[in-house]
């Protein structure tokens, strides 16, 4: 029997040996190929390169479970590269040091811990936590660590210097670019007249975004994964002279971490497995106005909005038109007993407060109203933050109220705003009095009002949604740079062009909302697409929608005239094609025959340009995700023109593929890899558009299961035929008889290749485009594509725009019709 254990033994010895080691020792040093990983697997430490054409090498630590490109979570020798690696080498000294070294013997890093010669000796080890620490033989405390010395990466239980005796320190320092660690335009720290209270982004020596006041409040931000919801919570630790910042997670969060990213944007994220991506718990700033100072004195940012924009506060009014000098008091204070406190919820208070130390909340209301120059306070009970000096928190301002920022819900606290007399005062005596002339003066006013507002409404309206829009844009920093000609079309107009949303004038429903036709004063026909109120869907893909393709420009897309917001009512003025869109005449049995081969042809070619335009020809890459029959309209020339950009994705020049958390789109025309990871590329928009290119030529429903009984869905079907050499059956018995085969013969290929169950073995729209075009292309022969045969697709009408929260296996129908 002992006999079967020895290969084994053998075995589990051989893989011990060849284990990466998770120690650096003196007689052991770290050379440029290997690599140090952590016990439990999580992280590794060696050299890397942050683009593989730089020669710049860096030793850094970084996640080694999880796949994809390298998350680097810390950098030795971030502002000193190491250009020969092969030479570079990392060791510990007999002085307890660890040495970063090239092979001029040049030290490239040193550790900056106590030199303890002769003494016992030292060993570094990567731990599971991701800190790297030196520490003596005989001793459990380490000598050095690397969470002492973050670069932009603040992990869990990582604890983070804020200030030691009063002095700040600064946390983290972003890197210089995405390829390039070193130190960077911006960093983050604790803010220096009050350290213990709030954080500052800077970007230089200039304040960039300030964090929430510490008030006591711990949980930064949750993410809701399928059984459990996980938090993070921040905590602030005074020990000795020192103020520390820290962070832990509960509940399943995979990797969290805190970044400074080069933009100097700072995020919360956690690895997701399911998705193989990072997923925002919060992030700051959340938009342009949320900059520190950016809204002027007694101005804040609204997060709330669908367009986060500078507000005045209660009882301010702007100062000029685009509050960059702020606002000012509608009626100003005069020290007396007049004034009163306004109670303004969910705001990211001011900064330059003073701190009153150790008062009741009455107390500091007290100490706010009896000094006039006191113009506002705030307080808070940070008994729960525990290690601090102070178990209250009494903020008082007496000058101007700069850098507000104004949450939804359960964000934020209260701040108490000092304004002139006005309410409630000296009402009780003299009620009886003045109630009936208020009523009368009520009455009078109203009448005043309806009779003004007809004359003025108009231009006003007009002008705040003109304003609206352009702070939109100046917020909306996408595609920045490119110039919108754009009306801003007012409501009112709207309601007439439309004759009040008349049922007559409904061209359709589309996504998130209905589409009307619509006259305007000029004699112009337009579509009009009113978004659904209060759908949270509608407001993201509204936003969407506009900033993009107000500035798109091509044969084959439709364009953006205008757009109105008006109170929660959100519009899209559209070009009118009086033809509809291209599945009102493929599936229909009367009207297919308007469709000859030529055309159908043409409309494929248009299909593939627009699309091309989107992939490949901008500054930016756009996938559309959601391209459909119904998506794509006819003008009367039916010319297709791809529409409904509500759902599009975004993505820099360089990068064309990305992981979302929301997966949208309609079932059969979204790609596997999409479905089921989430992963979305222009390779998903030519998915679609073979799905769409075999429903052009077959007149067949991608979902129409009563067509073809047999097959779970076109694909197969189209796969089936074409494998037995019969692809002419699949074409549309409406015009089989009058087009020249060999080229539907070549379409029913392409789009059988766009339908491949890999992205990568589907061609690009460039390579779509030629083919088409020119005969003489020699294509593959596709494979089978295998992916969605099993799948019973059934829906037939329904459009399913399928939201996909963390968690994969939960797709939720939000909308049907
Ligand atoms: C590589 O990047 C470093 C750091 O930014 C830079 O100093 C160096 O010049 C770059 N080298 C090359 C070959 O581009
Ligand atoms: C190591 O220690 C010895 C004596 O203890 C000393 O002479 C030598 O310089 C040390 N080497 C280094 C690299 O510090
Ligand atoms: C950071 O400051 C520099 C000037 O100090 C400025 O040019 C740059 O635009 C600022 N960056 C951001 C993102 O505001
Ligand atoms: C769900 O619950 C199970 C059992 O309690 C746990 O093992 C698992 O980690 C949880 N999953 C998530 C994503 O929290
Ligand atoms: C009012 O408060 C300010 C700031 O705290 C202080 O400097 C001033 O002395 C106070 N005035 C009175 C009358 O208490
Ligand atoms: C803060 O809250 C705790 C418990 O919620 C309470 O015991 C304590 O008295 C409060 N402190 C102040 C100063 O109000």
């Amino acid at each position: 029997m002992a006999m079967h254990y020895t290969p084994i033994f053998f075995l589990l010895f051989l893989s011990s040996f060849c284990k990466s080691d998770d120690q650096l020792t003196r007689t052991k040093p770290l050379t440029h190929d290997d690599i140090l990983i952590s016990k439990g697997g999580d992280f590794a430490l060696g050299f890397f390169s942050p683009t593989s054409s730089n020669k710049s090498f860096y030793l850094g630590i970084w996640y080694h479970s999880i796949p994809g490109p390298r998350t680097i979570v810390w950098v030795a020798n971030r502002d000193k590269p190491i250009t020969t690696p092969s030479s570079a080498v990392l060791t510990i000294t007999n002085g307890s040091q660890m040495v970063l070294s090239d092979s001029k013997g040049h030290n490239i890093w040193t550790t900056t811990n106590n030199i303890v010669a002769g003494g016992p000796e030292a060993f570094a080890v990567l731990l599971d936590s991701g800190n790297f620490v030196v520490r003596l033989s005989n001793a459990k405390d380490q000598m050095w660590q690397s969470f002492d010395h973050p670069t932009d990466t603040i992990l869990p239980n990582m604890r983070v210097l804020v200030s030691y005796k009063g002095q700040v320190a600064v946390s983290l320092v972003a890197w210089k670019g995405p390829d390039d660690p070193s130190s960077g335009d911006f960093s983050c720290g604790g803010d220096p007249s009050s350290p213990t209270l709030q954080r500052m982004i800077w970007n230089g020596t200039r304040p960039y975004c300030r964090s929430n006041v510490l008030n006591g409040v711990s949980v930064t931000g949750g993410v809701h994964l399928s059984n459990a919801s996980s938090v993070l919570f921040e905590t602030s630790l005074s020990l000795g002279d020192g103020f520390y910042y820290m962070f832990t997670v509960s509940g399943g969060l995979t990797f969290a971490r805190l970044t400074l990213d080069y933009t100097g944007m700072f995020r919360s994220l956690n690895w997701n497995p399911h998705l193989s991506s990072w997923t925002v718990i919060s992030e700051s700033p959340k938009a342009a106005c949320d900059l520190y100072a950016s809204c002027g004195p007694f101005s804040y940012c609204d997060l709330t909005g669908t367009v986060p924009a500078c507000q005045c506060l209660d009882g301010f009014e702007p100062s000029d038109l685009k509050f960059s000098r702020g606002c000012r008091r509608k009626e100003e204070l005069k020290c007396d007993k007049q004034s009163y406190f306004v109670t303004l919820p969910w705001m990211r208070i001011p900064d330059k407060f003073w701190h009153v130390k150790k008062i009741s909340f009455n107390e500091c209301a007290a100490e706010c109203s009896s000094n006039c120059s006191c113009i506002a306070y705030a307080y808070a009970n940070l008994s729960s933050v525990g290690a601090m000096a102070d178990s209250s928190r009494c903020l008082i301002w007496t000058g101007e109220l700069v850098d507000i920022g104004k949450f939804s819900m359960n964000y934020g606290e209260n701040l108490y705003l000092r304004l002139a007399n006005t309410p409630a005062d000296k009402r009780s005596s003299t009620i009886k009095i003045v109630l009936p002339i208020v009523a009368c003066l009520l009455l009078l006013t109203c009448i005043a009002l309806v009779w003004i507002c007809k004359h003025r409404g108009k231009m006003r309206k007009k002008e705040t949604q003109k304003k609206m829009m352009l702070e939109y844009f100046s917020t909306s920093n996408e595609l920045e740079g490119e110039n919108t000609e754009f009306s801003f079309i007012s409501f009112e107009d709207i309601l007439s062009a439309t004759n009040m949303f008349a049922d007559s004038n409904l061209l359709g429903r589309g996504g998130f909302g209905k589409v009307y036709k619509g006259t305007l004063e000029c004699g112009n026909e337009v579509a009009v697409k009113r978004l659904s109120k209060g759908s949270g869907q509608g407001t993201l893909e509204f936003r969407n929608e506009v900033v993009l393709i107000a500035k798109l420009q091509h044969k084959n897309l439709v364009r953006l005239l205008g757009c109105c917001i008006h109170q929660d009512e959100k519009l899209l003025i559209y070009e009118y094609l009086p033809n509809k869109s291209l599945d009102v005449f493929l599936f229909d049995v009367a009207r297919k025959y308007e469709l000859d081969w030529s055309t159908r042809f043409k409309i494929i070619k248009g299909i593939a340009r627009g699309l091309l335009y989107l992939h490949q020809d901008l500054r930016l890459t756009i996938i559309h995700r959601d391209l459909k029959p119904s998506n794509i309209l006819l003008d009367k020339e039916m010319i297709p023109k791809i529409s409904d950009f509500g759902m599009a994705k975004i993505f820099g020049a360089n990068q064309n593929q990305a992981n979302t958390i929301r997966v949208v789109g309609t079932y059969g025309y979204m790609s596997p890899e999409y479905v089921i990871g989430g992963a979305c590329s222009t390779k998903s928009d030519t998915y679609s558009f073979g799905v769409l290119l075999l429903e052009i030529v077959s007149g067949l429903k991608i979902s129409s299961p009563q067509l073809i009984p047999t097959f779970s869905s076109l694909i197969t079907y189209a796969w089936r035929l074409w494998e037995d050499g019969k692809a002419t059956e699949l074409v549309d018995s409406s015009f089989v008889d009058s087009c020249p085969l060999h080229e539907v013969l070549r379409c029913i290929q392409v789009g059988l290749l766009c339908v491949q169950d890999r992205p990568d073995d589907r061609p690009l729209m460039s390579l779509v485009i030629v083919t088409l075009e020119n005969e003489s292309v020699v294509l593959p022969a596709p494979k089978q594509p295998v992916y969605f045969d099993l799948r019973n697709c059934d829906g037939g009408e329904a459009r399913e725009s399928m939201v996909n929260s963390a968690n994969p296996m939960s797709i939720t129908t939000l909308e049907g019709r």
